[in-house]
């Protein structure tokens, strides 16, 4: 049997023509399309031990659709620790987006929290669909830089019609209309000098452009999870609250072959999966999940696994190593009427920052004023906010991860990514904050202003506000990066192309295990990343 090459396959799962989009009738509204249901069962159900073709680590953003490319025509098993869309349904709403990432972390909720050593926090997908049920919903494919320096050959036709196969579907719409917040963030950035208006496209383009949306125009989410919907049922089993504990290798020849894998399922079960001859594991856990994984399997570095009495399988130093997370640095403000949620639907692109923003309702007492407009102001219960914020690309500064457990994959790795520790990350930092300063001095903005008791109209800030000086003062600037920094959720890197994978993203030094999803990243595609993720 000749298996089909993981890397077409990627490429497949990818891209579509500027021309053809806009004449592309996008997806109207329309229910959640849940037939994938008919493959999903949960592990508890599953026999200890099966064989498949090919087995897919983590039914994410990336997981979802390569698992639904390889089933037209061999045995895939897709296994995801985290349960369905179905039983949290906030997942597949606009409401939900704030309020997931607002529930206590129990252990089993969709968004799971963690915070990098350096304080910063941020979220993973856990449950199927991965980090695209969670996510901000803008959809935008890579710039074609992103192609050339991947380390990676694209054929760019098979790039193409990946997207293409994705935005065929009804996970991407077009915005029929731009939320209050959105409309006006758009205005603001053209009227900020990041011109020019290219008005729609799911390009990636210089200037000031608004997008595609995983959210319909009444608000439902359409996540990676609805891609498979194109799978062959009859060839895809799902399994969910199905957590892989490690990778299993056979070591009885001179190259260490991925034999199959180990998973736990809500009993406490243990179950073994098994690949067939020629089938492979695919590692797609994300950029936590994929390197925690090699680590506790065997691959990694040698000393580091010895010390935690990991037998090695194979040593592979740079595992856990360059793990990079765009800084995020912006600022908050809380309007004087009220506005709805709204996810990311437009943004402002230069080569060295990309500015975007979402709003919110929040009760009040979530929000920080610095200050009060009058000595007995008090705010309505519930307050729109917004929120205007740079993400500096292609960060130079990175860190690593390391395990929280040698044994337990639910305890969830270390990681330090060292956010503007290079000089030039900190000064692109710099240039995107003052960006933000202009764009808040437009006439666009102005709504948005309160008036105070000297009839002075001013931004009410939730949180930090710019530094007064922020044009003429370079170190306040840097300052106040350094001090907001927090993260866009675009975190990449621990199993690099060229470092850990080949250009076929196969783990090098190993056969039959392949690494596809935002791990294998050097840099983040396009102003977001998840267009890019489902063409892998
Ligand atoms: C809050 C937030 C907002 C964002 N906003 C946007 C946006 O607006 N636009 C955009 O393009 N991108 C956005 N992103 C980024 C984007 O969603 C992610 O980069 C992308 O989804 C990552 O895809 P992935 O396939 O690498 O990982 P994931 O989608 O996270 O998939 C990994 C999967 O593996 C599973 N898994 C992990 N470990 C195991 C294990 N041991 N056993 C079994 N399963 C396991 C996880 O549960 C998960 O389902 C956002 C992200 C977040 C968190
Ligand atoms: C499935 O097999 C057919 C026939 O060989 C081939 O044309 C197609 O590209 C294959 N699909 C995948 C995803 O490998
Ligand atoms: C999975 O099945 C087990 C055993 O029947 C049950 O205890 C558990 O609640 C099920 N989990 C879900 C999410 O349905
Ligand atoms: C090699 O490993 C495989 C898988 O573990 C096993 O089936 C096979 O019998 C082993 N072969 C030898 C010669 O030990
Ligand atoms: C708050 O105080 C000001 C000045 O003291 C007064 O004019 C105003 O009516 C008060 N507002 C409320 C809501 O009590
Ligand atoms: C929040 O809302 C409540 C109820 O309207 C109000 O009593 C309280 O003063 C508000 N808090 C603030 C900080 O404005
Ligand atoms: C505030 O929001 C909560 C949650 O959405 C809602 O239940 C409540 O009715 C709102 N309160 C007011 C005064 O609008
Ligand atoms: C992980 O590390 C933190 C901080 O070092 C520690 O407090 C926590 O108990 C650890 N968790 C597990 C499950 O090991
Ligand atoms: C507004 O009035 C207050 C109280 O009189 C005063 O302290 C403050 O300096 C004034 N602010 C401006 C900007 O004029
Ligand atoms: C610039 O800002 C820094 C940090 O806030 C401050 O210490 C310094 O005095 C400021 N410089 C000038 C010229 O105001």
């Amino acid at each position: 049997m000749a298996l089909a090459d993981p890397l077409s396959l990627l490429v497949l799962t990818l891209l579509s023509f500027h021309s053809q989009l806009e004449i592309l009738a996008f997806a109207t509204s329309s229910d959640n399309d849940f037939s994938y249901m008919k493959s999903v069962h949960n592990a508890t159900d599953l026999r200890l031990e099966e064989e498949y073709d090919y087995i897919v680590i983590g039914g994410g953003t990336a997981g979802c659709p390569l698992a639904a490319t390889l089933s037209e025509n061999y045995s895939v098993l897709v296994l995801e620790r985290g349960g369905v869309p179905m039983a949290q349904p906030a997942t597949l709403t606009l409401s939900g987006f704030i309020s997931n990432m607002r529930q206590a972390d129990d252990g089993t909720t969709p968004a799971q929290g963690f915070t990098s050593e350096e304080g910063v926090s941020t979220f993973r997908g856990r449950i199927l669909g991965g980090s695209s049920m969670i996510n901000a919903g803008f959809y935008t494919r890579a710039e074609d830089e992103f192609f050339l320096k991947s380390g990676v050959y694209w054929d760019m036709n098979l790039v193409e019609k990946a997207y293409r196969w994705v935005e065929e579907t009804r996970v991407v719409s077009r915005p029929t209309k731009l939320a209050v917040w959105q409309s006006a963030l758009n205005r603001a950035l053209l009227e900020a000098g990041l011109v020019p208006d290219n008005g729609f496209t799911l390009k990636h383009k210089i200037g000031t452009k608004v997008s595609g949306s995983i959210f319909d125009q009444k608000g439902k989410r359409h996540g990676a999870v609805e891609l498979l919907n194109r799978g062959n049922f009859k060839n895809l089993r799902i399994a969910v609250h199905a957590t892989v504990d490690r990778i299993v290798f056979s070591t009885n020849s001179s190259k260490p072959s991925a034999i199959g894998v180990i998973y736990t399922d809500s009993n406490g079960k243990r179950h073994r999966a098994l690949v067939r001859p020629k089938g492979e594991v695919i590692l797609s856990a994300g950029a936590i999940g994929s390197p925690q994984l090699l680590l506790l399997s065997g691959v990694g570095p040698r000393s580091y696994l010895s010390s935690l009495q990991i037998p090695v399988v194979y040593p592979q130093p740079d595992v856990g190593k360059f793990m990079f997370d765009n800084p995020r640095n912006g600022i908050g403000i809380i309007f004087p009427f009220p506005g709805e949620i709204s996810p990311v639907q437009t943004v402002g692109i230069t080569k060295d920052y990309y500015i975007q923003g979402v709003s919110s309702i929040l009760p009040n007492s979530s929000i920080r004023p610095p200050f009060r407009l009058f000595p007995n102001f008090s705010f309505p219960a519930n307050l729109s906010t917004g929120t205007l914020a740079e993400k500096t690309p292609g960060p130079l500064s990175w860190g690593s991860l390391w395990l929280n457990s040698s044994v337990d994959v639910k305890a969830s790795p270390h990681v330090r990514f060292n956010y503007l520790s290079n000089p030039i990350d900190l000064y692109r930092c710099v240039r995107g904050v003052r960006k933000i300063g202009e764009i808040l001095d437009t006439n666009s903005m102005d709504r948005f202003k309160y008036k105070d008791y000297n009839g002075t109209r001013r931004f009410f800030f939730n949180g930090a506000s710019l530094p007064m000086d922020y044009q003429s003062n370079y170190s306040a600037v840097e300052a106040f990066c350094r001090s907001t920094v927090g993260s866009i959720h675009h975190y990449h890197g621990g199993c690099l192309v060229r470092k850990v994978v080949d250009g076929d993203f196969r783990v090098m030094g190993v056969d039959s295990l392949r690494v596809v999803d935002g791990s294998t990243f050097t840099r983040t595609p396009g102003t977001n990343p998840q267009a890019t993720h489902e063409l892998e």
